[in-house]
């Protein structure tokens, strides 16, 4: 099938503002937008930027908007007429590759004092099954950053508003047995401002309804 694909271009060395490449491609059905951003940098575009790692939906790190719709390139399947950008809201680095740890730090930057306390992940330990269990289940988040990048309220107000990824790593700290109180107070504040639209949790690949437990988890305290 023929594939027209509009491809979003931003060099920040030479462009003052971004704008789309066009490309046409004979291409198989079943080929995911990652083989085709693959095959434009292999024949026709070598300087494109994307990112991917796993090609498997493990890591997320492949995640664009693809027709106005977050995914991961990896995983979702052409169509005959593409539009591919990076995803909005977020630092852009080059092309559709955004800033994941300028993203990562914006959030850290709204829970001062807990940054330490992401080291959870490798000293957690618990007796209490149920907490056993949320805590596995919320470390399955391969910090895609779709979510944070659909959410309205974290568009609104990215300087405020640790956004879903946030509210789910106070989650996951929330659970740590030697957590700090600051924790609770942060999450306070975050679910104050969640407005509970449930566009994060229809955004996320992840198969578990990883960001609704977290909500859960840090509402049942
Ligand atoms: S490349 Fe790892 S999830 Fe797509």
């Amino acid at each position: 099938m023929n594939v027209k694909c509009d491809v979003y271009r931003f060099d920040p060395d030479s462009d003052a503002q971004g704008r789309y490449e066009t490309y046409v491609l004979d291409a198989e059905p079943t080929e995911t937008i990652l083989d085709i951003l693959r095959r434009i940098y292999r024949d026709f575009q070598p300087e494109l930027s994307f990112r991917f790692a796993c090609g498997v939906v493990k890591c997320g790190e492949c995640a664009v908007m693809v027709n106005n719709t977050p995914c991961l390139a990896c995983e979702r399947v052409i169509e005959p007429e593409l539009k591919i950008d990076p995803l909005p809201g977020l630092p852009l680095i080059k092309d559709l590759v955004i800033d994941r740890r300028q993203a990562f730090e914006r959030i850290l930057k709204l829970l001062p004092g807990v940054s330490t306390m992401l080291q959870i992940r490798d000293r957690w330990e618990s007796v209490d099954p149920d907490a056993t269990d949320r805590y596995v289940q919320l470390t399955r988040c391969f910090e895609c950053l779709m979510c944070q990048s659909a959410c309205p309220v974290f568009a609104d107000m990215p300087e405020k508003f640790v956004g879903p990824l946030g509210i789910l790593w106070l989650a996951q700290m929330s659970l740590d047995p030697k957590t700090d109180a600051a924790v609770w107070q942060y999450a306070e504040s975050a679910l104050d401002s969640c407005t509970r639209c449930g566009i994060c949790a229809g955004v996320c690949p992840c198969s578990e309804k990883i960001l609704d437990l977290a909500l859960d988890t840090l509402e049942k305290g």
